[in-house]
């Protein structure tokens, strides 16, 4: 076992001795390596891959991952939810996973922005995309942990970095903890609560695009299965994941301001 994975074992806690881990110095995606495994009958969930870099991280609507190097934790997680369980509750179970093992590890206290991106001083730190195949699902994570020389590239829009000096087997270890822990008990009201409580966005405008069109509405809300709830000139709805997109500069914005008030 290399030392990536003995952190990563740390990270997971003696109760998860069960859970498979590998790390790779490079992948091209660790959500597409762990989909090969598991559709050809190689890996059994759950099973947890970390990668230094990858040369063709995959983002949500078709977007890339930027994955340099020694900067950013990159990792995924094969699991087995109960059959049944909705698309948005294992989103919500993620985005809150990384939120307590970003806390437990650095002190910081990352904001969902619906979904499941997570944000730091106004900046994108986190990104998340779980996928749905026959066999389970599968969970990637990436954290930007450091600013890479030369920052981040102009496709990368809101990102940012922790710009703490963080175990990255021991984060991916607590974070597979803390999904896993979470989906033992998923259809459970607390792992809402702890959501709604770190997604500022109740009671706020936003706008959002669906089918190309702009439009504005205020929050109302977060659904049980994950949804946004909204009301607009049409009376209320729920934005569903995958069907609209809500600007990352736009929340960026109102946090920075929000965050210099409260300094
Ligand atoms: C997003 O912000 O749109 C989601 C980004 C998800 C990136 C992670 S990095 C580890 C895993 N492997 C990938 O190719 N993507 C996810």
């Amino acid at each position: 076992m290399n030392q990536l994975e003995e952190s990563m074992r740390r990270g997971l806690g003696g109760a998860l001795e069960r859970v498979s881990v590998r790390a790779l110095v490079q992948v091209d995606s660790t959500n597409l390596r762990l989909k090969e495994e598991a559709r050809a009958g190689r890996i059994r969930p759950p099973f947890l891959l970390m990668a230094d870099s990858q040369t063709a991280g995959r983002g949500r609507l078709g977007r890339r991952f930027v994955s340099p190097p020694e900067t950013g934790l990159y990792m995924s997680l094969f699991i087995s939810p109960p059959p049944e369980t909705e698309s948005g509750k294992i989103t919500i179970l993620s985005a809150v996973a990384v939120c307590r093992a970003i806390e437990e590890a650095t002190g910081l206290r990352p904001k969902i922005k619906w979904v499941n991106d997570l944000f730091v001083k106004g900046k994108k730190v986190c990104g998340i995309l779980a996928e749905r195949i026959d066999q389970g699902v599968i969970v990637g994570i990436g954290v930007n942990l450091l600013t890479p020389p030369g920052g981040f590239p102009p496709e990368a829009g809101a990102a940012g970095a922790l710009d703490k000096q963080v175990d990255r087997g021991l984060l991916a270890g607590l974070i597979a903890r803390y999904l896993l822990e979470g989906l033992e008990k998923i259809g459970d009201p607390s792992i809402l609560d702890a959501y709604r409580a770190r997604m500022p966005l109740v009671g706020r405008q936003v706008r959002y695009v669906r089918n190309g069109q702009e439009k504005t509405a205020l929050v109302t809300g977060v659904a049980q299965d994950g949804g946004l709830m909204i009301e607009d000139e049409n009376g209320p709805s729920v934005l569903r994941t995958g069907e609209v997109t809500l600007g990352s500069e736009q929340f960026a914005q109102g946090w920075r301001r929000e965050e210099a008030q409260n300094e």
